[in-house]
């Protein structure tokens, strides 16, 4: 196994977009940024120098972190943010997993531009793939353009105690496509060969939206998810959660011409407002061209699915199941901590800095459990926890909500007695787990703010996707359903709309870990807790001290 070394530097870059220049945030002058490769195996190194004038962390998403979790990222939970002009040395081993993961910032809304591809391809000397060698291979980062500055996006959702202002357009690889004005340059372009096989590594690293993703004229079949092989999935469109991979196999065998690729968003709320076409500033687009085919020809358009189709999105994302190869992937019977946890929306009392909040009704929140997650102030939870200092968080997290309100009856509003559940409480509450245990959580979908779909990202661990369903989870019931042989596994899971789904996953890594809806707007108002995963009994099940250069606050 070989030791990857790369320096970021975070700093200002120009971009023009959208008929605009605009100065974003930016990895090596990059957008998106560097792509990272690496064997499994691999120790990577990454000097991250802060050259920007915001604070900042960066978070290498899905990757297990065995022993590294100072490594992990994410803002104030394992670390403080590296300050301007600061820098901090990341450095983990990358084992157990292998297929497209994807880095990005973990501080308020730079994820937005500071992100990129981290590819973990088999371990060298091993027998490769387990699927057919593909001919080349294609990173496809889907994300989001905001035209104003981003800073002043959050601090702006910050003050009415809404949710941030909808991006300006979506883009593929950076590039919004030709359907969005002054964007014909910024038009991503895969070019192909007939009958050559590509491997399309997909990433969602949109902020606040889950999205559709197909190509005119051709079918995907999918090998991987969250850099887990999954048995061959053949599909004609990707359905894809913000923090979500999903590797898939394109056969070039189409009549040669140009096709268009497609991205719009999965928007899972119920009674939607009347349905826009399919084509508008809401389709990224990129061009597949077949080497043959004369640059001319005006590209063939796939045909979309609605925004609202809840059915093809829980098609894909329940059909997928596991490839199993290895022995430690098998799913755990015995569950040692079972925690049933409701995720959703609610209101707080606005703050008296919250200048543009609405008085009468408050300021929007969401909570796991009817906490929403207060995110510290004075150390991350990690440190917190390595050197036993109190006060920082408590781990009273609860094992159930207080009162779960049933998605099935009528608005919360309607309901007197329901009305004091649409206010939750903020603390910063984690759960703690014993070393090794199994736990299981059924993740519940409430209807206090209405009912959508929360993809939501554990970091530390993949788990087992054990069952999914409409409805309120009832136990009985689902545990018919449960798919205990080979069911798919993933570091983030989006939450059927008005729905639960069940996974279970082992604790045996050391550290404190974020459990988060992957919509940054969400994040941001609470949607989260963390879980603090004790040593074990031995040196290799401990986790050492923080690096020399650990950034504090
Ligand atoms: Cu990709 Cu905590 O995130």
């Amino acid at each position: 196994a070989a030791v990857v070394e790369h320096t970021f530097h975070v700093g200002n870059l120009t971009v023009r977009r959208l008929c605009r220049s605009k100065v974003i945030t930016a990895v090596n002058d990059r957008y998106p940024g560097p792509t990272i490769d690496v064997h499994e195996g691999d120790t990577l190194v990454v000097n991250v120098i802060n050259d920007s004038p915001y604070n900042i962390t960066i978070h290498w998403h899905g990757i297990f972190q065995i022993l590294s979790a100072w490594a992990d990222g994410p803002n104030m939970i394992t670390q403080c943010p590296i300050r301007p002009g600061k820098s901090y040395i990341y450095k983990f081993t990358v084992t157990g997993q292998e297929g497209t993961l994807w880095w990005h910032a973990h501080a308020s809304l730079l994820r937005a531009t500071v992100y990129g591809a981290l590819l973990i391809r088999p371990r060298q000397g091993t027998q490769g793939y387990p699927f057919h060698q593909p001919d080349k291979e294609v990173p496809i980062l889907l994300g989001e353009w905001w035209n104003p500055n981003l800073v002043d996006v959050a601090n702006q959702a910050f003050l009415t105690g809404g949710t941030p202002n909808v991006s300006d357009a979506y883009t593929i690889n950076g590039k919004p496509g030709d359907l969005y004005p002054c964007s014909k340059k910024h038009t991503y372009k895969l070019e192909v060969e007939e009958g050559k096989t590509y491997l399309l590594r997909i990433i969602n690293a949109a902020l606040d939206n889950q999205l559709f993703f197909k190509i005119a004229g051709h079918h995907f079949t999918v090998v991987a998810a969250d850099a887990s092989y999954t048995k061959p999935y053949k599909t004609d469109v990707i359905v894809i959660a913000p923090g979500q991979t999903v590797d898939a196999l394109m056969v070039a065998d189409a009549a040669p011409a140009r096709y268009y690729m497609a991205a719009l968003p999965y928007i899972s709320t119920p009674n939607p407002p009347p349905p826009r076409p399919a084509f508008d500033n809401t389709t990224t687009t990129g061009i597949v061209q077949y080497k043959s085919a004369l640059p001319s020809l005006h590209p063939v358009m796939p045909t979309m699915p609605s925004f609202f189709d809840n059915a093809v999105a829980f098609r894909f994302f329940s059909k997928l199941t596991a490839l199993c190869r290895t022995e430690d992937r098998t799913v755990p019977l015995h569950v040692d901590e079972r925690m049933f946890i409701t995720v959703g929306l609610g209101l707080v009392a606005c703050q008296p800095t919250q200048s543009l909040c609405n008085q009468t009704q408050g300021a929007l929140a969401a909570s796991m459990n009817n906490v929403s997650f207060q995110f510290p102030t004075t150390m991350s939870l990690l440190e917190a926890h390595f050197k036993g200092v109190k006060g920082v968080y408590t781990a009273d997290f609860p094992h159930k909500p207080p009162v779960f309100f049933d998605f099935t009856n009528a608005s919360v509003n309607a309901v007197p007695a329901l009305q004091p559940l649409m206010f939750t409480s903020q603390a910063t509450k984690v759960k703690k787990i014993k070393y090794n245990a199994t736990v299981e959580m059924v993740l519940q979908d409430t209807a206090i703010l209405g009912i959508e779909s929360h993809p939501m990202h554990l970091h530390g661990f993949d788990f087992f996707v054990v069952a999914q369903g409409f409805g309120n989870y009832d136990q009985a019931a689902a545990e018919k359903s449960y798919n205990l042989v080979d069911p798919q596994m993933r570091n983030t899971i989006s939450v059927p709309t008005g729905g639960w789904a069940v996974i279970r996953f082992i604790a045996n890594n050391p550290g404190v870990w974020i459990m988060h809806c992957h919509l940054d707007a969400h994040l941001s108002l609470g949607l989260a807790t963390a879980f603090e995963v004790e040593n074990g009994p031995t040196p290799e099940s401990t986790l050492p001290p923080p690096p020399p250069d650990f950034p504090t606050c």
